[in-house]
């Protein structure tokens, strides 16, 4: 492990792999205001739309080309020229356009997929890569299925992909298949089986099928790649792509343990996750790590009592990082006294003593038949204690 300090780029596919969820469909509107706030939020790539798909994604990928600077912008293509050529057209009027351009390795997706031949994907190969690199400098190669593949049949198609001149190498595990040991192997036995991938910037773009793309992504990252693809609320193709905050946060909190972090601004990553959920029509659940609503909320009374004491005995983050006013205790039938007391004060009423216990007696007759106790109904609980008193 690497004890210098080095920087991920953030690769953000929520236009693109996120935008291939059921039922999730942006106008180009949309995209540009996500596209807006995903460079607020400092990532390095926004991968904009697959711009052969529709005359609407071609529109939006496009606008954000023009319109969105900061961000390398990427348009995805299949290897082949009629794809390559509309998504340069799309790109081509960013300050910093990239091409990906991505092909099967793994031999049930040559065979059953794409009907062809191991020869046949090492020419179509060597062709788009220099198809891409004669319109754009910046040129992503993805071997799709890399981690069902064979590694020395794709290592051999990865030499090509460098010898035509792609500037980053992604491996996907597109079906959410690794486990985080294994493809650490992988990208271990690539680099010894492609010299020139020193040359290039390794990426991954984990899938979530086992709910290990995260810790997949991590495990790249660990093994040498130094640009990891998400999205933001992990969302995309079925059970979605590693989640953008997810993984960003992992890196803010414990990060400087394996000398690695991200540029992105951490505090605009609730507002955000908050854009997305709204224009893609995507809950986030609450227990959502990171950015769902309990991510930093505590209902029982020991973790309450903890937190009140000293926020870092039942927090390992602060709210605030992610762009939250503050971390919240929510008040239930686990809760305990010293939650109450801080909630009455935040009400305005301070009491101690006799009061506090008969009210904290009441309040459990509340809660056990509420799933949640409100303000509402502290501020009768309180008032007729004090009128009695
Ligand atoms: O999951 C995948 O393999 C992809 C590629 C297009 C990179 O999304
Ligand atoms: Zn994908």
């Amino acid at each position: 492990m690497s004890s210098t300090s080095d920087a991920v780029t953030i690769f953000d596919t929520t236009l693109r792999d996120g935008e291939q969820s059921p039922g999730i469909s942006l106008n180009t509107g949309e995209k540009l205001e996500i596209a807006h706030q995903l460079a607020r939020l400092g990532v390095d790539v926004i991968e904009a739309g697959f711009p052969i798909a529709s005359p609407g994604d071609f529109e939006a990928v496009e606008a954000i080309a023009r319109q969105v600077q900061g961000p390398v912008i990427c348009g995805l293509a299949r290897a082949n020229a009629a794809d390559i050529d509309r998504a340069w057209e799309a790109i081509r009027d960013s300050e910093r356009p990239r091409i990906h351009t991505f092909l099967s390795t793994s031999d049930i997706h040559i065979e059953h997929q794409l009907m062809s031949t191991r020869e046949d994907v090492k020419g179509l190969a060597r062709a788009s890569v220099a198809q891409a690199k004669a319109l754009c400098e910046d040129v992503e190669f993805s071997p799709m299925d890399a981690t069902r593949a064979d590694v020395e049949f794709t290592a051999e198609v990865l030499q090509i992909a460098l010898d035509e001149g792609a500037t980053t190498i992604n491996v996907p595990d597109t079906v959410g298949y690794t486990m985080p040991e294994e493809y650490a192997g992988f990208l271990t036995k690539l680099y010894e089986y492609v010299p020139d991938l020193r040359k290039a910037v390794l990426s991954v773009h984990c899938h979530n099928d086992l709910g290990l793309a995260v810790a997949n992504s991590f495990a790249g990252v660990l093994a040498g790649a130094r640009q990891v693809e998400c999205a933001i609320n992990g969302i995309g193709e079925r059970a979605g792509n590693a989640a953008l905050e997810e993984f960003v946060m992992l890196l803010h909190t414990r990060g400087s343990s394996v000398g690695l972090h991200t540029n992105v601004t951490t505090t605009e990553i609730a507002r955000t996750s908050r854009l997305v959920s709204r224009l893609t029509g995507y809950a986030v659940q609450p227990n959502k790590a990171i950015i769902g609503r309990n991510a930093f909320a505590h209902e029982s009374g020991i973790h309450q009592d903890g937190v009140l004491k000293h926020r870092e005995t039942y927090e390992i983050m602060d709210a605030t990082s992610i762009g939250l006013d503050a971390n919240s205790l929510v008040l239930g039938k686990h809760s305990g006294r010293a939650a109450l007391k801080q909630a009455l004060q935040d009400l305005g009423y301070t009491i101690d003593g006799a009061t506090l216990n008969t009210a904290f007696k009441k309040f459990k007759e509340i809660a056990d038949k509420k799933k949640q106790v409100t303000a509402m109904d502290l501020e009768a609980l309180v008032t007729d204690e004090l009128r009695d008193e």
